[in-house]
Order: structure tokens, then C-alpha cells, then sequence
């Protein structure tokens, strides 16, 4: 990707207050549980965290193919909603993540690729 990882791990910060990240055994950032935990998202269907209830249209974007990637998550995390919309097709698509990263979203990508365990 064009993400520089560095700048993502710092950019995270934004993100902590809503979503960990967190192996089965050990959590590696701290942070809150309104959003799903990010370890291993990038590879991962999207809606899919057992136990964590999402918005009905994530979980349909899942159901239809969506599998995280890189350009991916740029995309929603600078505009969910507007990401869903157009993944789906469907005009009248809701997110539950209201945030929006206005810059810098390529870097956070590119931070969550180095967390998983590929
Ligand atoms: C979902 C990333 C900030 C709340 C997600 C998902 C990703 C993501 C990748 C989908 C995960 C999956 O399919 O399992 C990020 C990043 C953030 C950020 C990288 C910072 C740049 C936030 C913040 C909040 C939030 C600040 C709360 C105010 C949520 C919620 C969902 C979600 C509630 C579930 C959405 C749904 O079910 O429609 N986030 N997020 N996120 N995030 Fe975030």
C-alpha cells in the first residue's frame, strides 16, 4: 500500500475510544468497545466479530463479499456510510460508525495490516 504504518499507529489514536485491538490472549491498545476489535481486520469479512452487534447493512456487506482489504478500509473510514451506500448500492444504507477520518486514512490502513496474524 501507499500507508506509512508509523503515522497509522499514532493516527489510531482517534479510533481508541471506540475499538481494541486484542489477540485471544492479550490486548494490545487499550481502548473502548462501542466498535468491533480490530485485530486481524484486514483479511477479515467485514460484520463479523462473534458476539459484537453490528448495523444490519455491514453484516449484508459481509454476506455479499466484502473482505477487508487496505483500499478498503481507507474508504470506509473516511466516509462509512458513504462507503456502505456504494458498496451495497443501495441509497438508503445506515452505518453505525458515525466517525469519520478525514485524512490520513491510507496510514491507518496500513497500521492495521501489521496487527493480525498473517
Ligand atoms: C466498525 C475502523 C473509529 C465505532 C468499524 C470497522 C472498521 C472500523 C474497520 C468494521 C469492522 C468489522 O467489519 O468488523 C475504525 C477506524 C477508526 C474508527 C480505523 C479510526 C480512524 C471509530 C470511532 C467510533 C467507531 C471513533 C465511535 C465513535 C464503530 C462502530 C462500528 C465500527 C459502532 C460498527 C459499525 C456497524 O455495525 O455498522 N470501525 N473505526 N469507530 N466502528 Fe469504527
Amino acid at each position: 500500500s501507499d500507508g506509512d504504518a508509523a503515522a497509522g499507529e499514532n493516527e489510531f489514536r482517534k479510533c481508541k475510544s471506540c475499538h481494541e485491538i486484542a489477540t485471544a490472549d492479550e490486548t494490545l491498545v487499550r481502548g473502548g468497545k462501542t466498535g468491533p476489535n480490530l485485530y486481524g481486520v484486514v483479511g477479515r469479512t467485514a460484520g463479523t466479530v462473534e458476539g459484537f452487534n453490528y448495523g444490519d447493512d455491514l453484516v449484508r456487506a459481509g454476506e455479499a463479499g466484502l473482505v477487508w482489504d487496505e483500499a478498503q478500509l481507507a474508504a470506509y473510514m473516511e466516509d462509512p456510510r458513504a462507503f456502505l451506500r456504494d458498496y451495497l448500492g443501495d441509497n438508503s444504507a445506515r452505518s453505525r460508525m458515525t466517525f469519520r477520518l478525514r485524512k490520513g486514512s491510507e496510514d491507518v490502513a496500513a497500521y492495521l495490516a501489521t496487527v493480525g496474524d498473517e
